[in-house]
């Protein structure tokens, strides 16, 4: 373990308390200039600590910052095996395909605290910016076929309404497919990415990456999306993003683990948006008009247009509006 893992560790068992330099110092047993530098390297990554003339050190309360110990810690499986977490990257999506082409493991997760090229549905991009957000990338092997890879999808859109609504006590809806909304505003969006094993047709792997707009960006969100864009809370909290990370993979490998029965089913359809009124589904080449019935077992919409016709309609290139006029 490293100065700074054991300083860390010490300010945590302590906080809200001031621990002098010299105590740090012989606790983690090494010099008070490595203790300095190791407070700089932590308030580098994010952390805030009070320093105080001879009082020592303090760890604030409301820190929440994003470490591969700081989810680990919560995590309930042997499913998740290597997680690793950076401070920014282009994009978590983009990071994890790269090293499951290059062979990295079922279960290896890769965190943000920011993403500069954050990937959205229908070739979007996802608003990510620094430590307000949570984007997350978990390496899947499934052994499915290309059309069940929804489930991955739906599955965890489910895991991620749960936890948040058990951790912020406030409900969720999902938009189908993949919007999580609270409050009538969006505040997580999931995108799966898979590569197909053109001989067998089942996947090679699939990349699940989830982000969740935890706190409201300082200065709010970009003019482009400040209607629809929303976050959980409004203060910063302690820990939460890592037991945020921690809550939805956990959820999510329950649900993974029993995809083939559809044990998610319930929660995702319970939760879906719109049931009852009128939408717009719309496609690159048209807008078409229905009211949505409900989901089926394959998370796909049920619908009646305005000629009572119904229909099944599946993601694909598919987005839904409610028609409000
Ligand atoms: C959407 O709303 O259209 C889907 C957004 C998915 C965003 C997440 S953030 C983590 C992962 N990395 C990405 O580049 N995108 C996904």
């Amino acid at each position: 373990m490293t100065v700074k893992e054991k300083l860390i560790g010490l300010l945590e068992k302590k906080k809200g308390e001031f621990v002098s330099g010299e105590e740090i110092a012989s606790g983690i047993g090494c010099t008070r200039s490595a203790v300095w530098k190791a407070i700089k390297i932590l308030e580098s990554e994010g952390y805030s600590i009070e320093a105080v003339t001879n009082k020592g050190y303090r760890l604030m309360d409301n820190n929440d910052v994003i470490t591969a110990d700081g989810v680990k810690k919560y995590i309930n499986n042997n499913f998740i095996n290597d997680i690793i977490v950076y401070k920014t990257i282009d994009s978590t999506n983009i990071k994890l395909k790269e090293a499951a082409a290059a062979g990295a493991r079922e279960g290896t997760v890769i965190i943000s605290g920011e993403q500069t090229a954050g990937r959205g549905r229908l070739g979007r991009n996802f608003y990510s910016p620094s430590d307000t957000g949570l984007y997350m990338s978990l390496l899947l092997r499934p052994s499915i076929s290309a059309s069940e890879a929804i489930k991955i999808t739906t599955a965890a859109a489910s895991a991620t309404a749960e936890v948040i609504e058990e951790i912020s006590g406030k409900k969720t809806e999902i938009k189908w497919v993949n919007d999580v909304y609270m409050d009538g505003k969006k505040i997580c969006g999931i995108l799966t990415e898979a590569a197909l094993d053109m001989e067998y047709g089942v996947l090679e792997y699939a990349v699940l990456g989830i982000g969740i707009n935890t706190y409201e960006p300082e200065g709010g969100f970009p003019d482009t999306i400040k209607n629809i864009a929303g976050a959980v809370f409004d203060m910063k909290k302690s820990d939460m993003r890592n037991r945020i990370a921690a809550g939805v993979l956990n959820r999510f490998i329950n649900y993974y683990n029993e995809l083939e029965q559809n044990t998610y089913y319930k929660s995702y359809s319970d939760r879906i948006m719109w049931i009852g009124k009128e939408i717009k589904i719309i496609s690159p080449s048209e807008i078409k008009k229905a009211v949505l019935i409900g989901i089926d077992k394959n998370c796909r919409l049920i619908v009646r247009y305005e000629n009572g016709e119904e229909d099944i309609v599946s993601s694909g290139e598919i987005s839904i509006r409610e028609d409000k006029q």
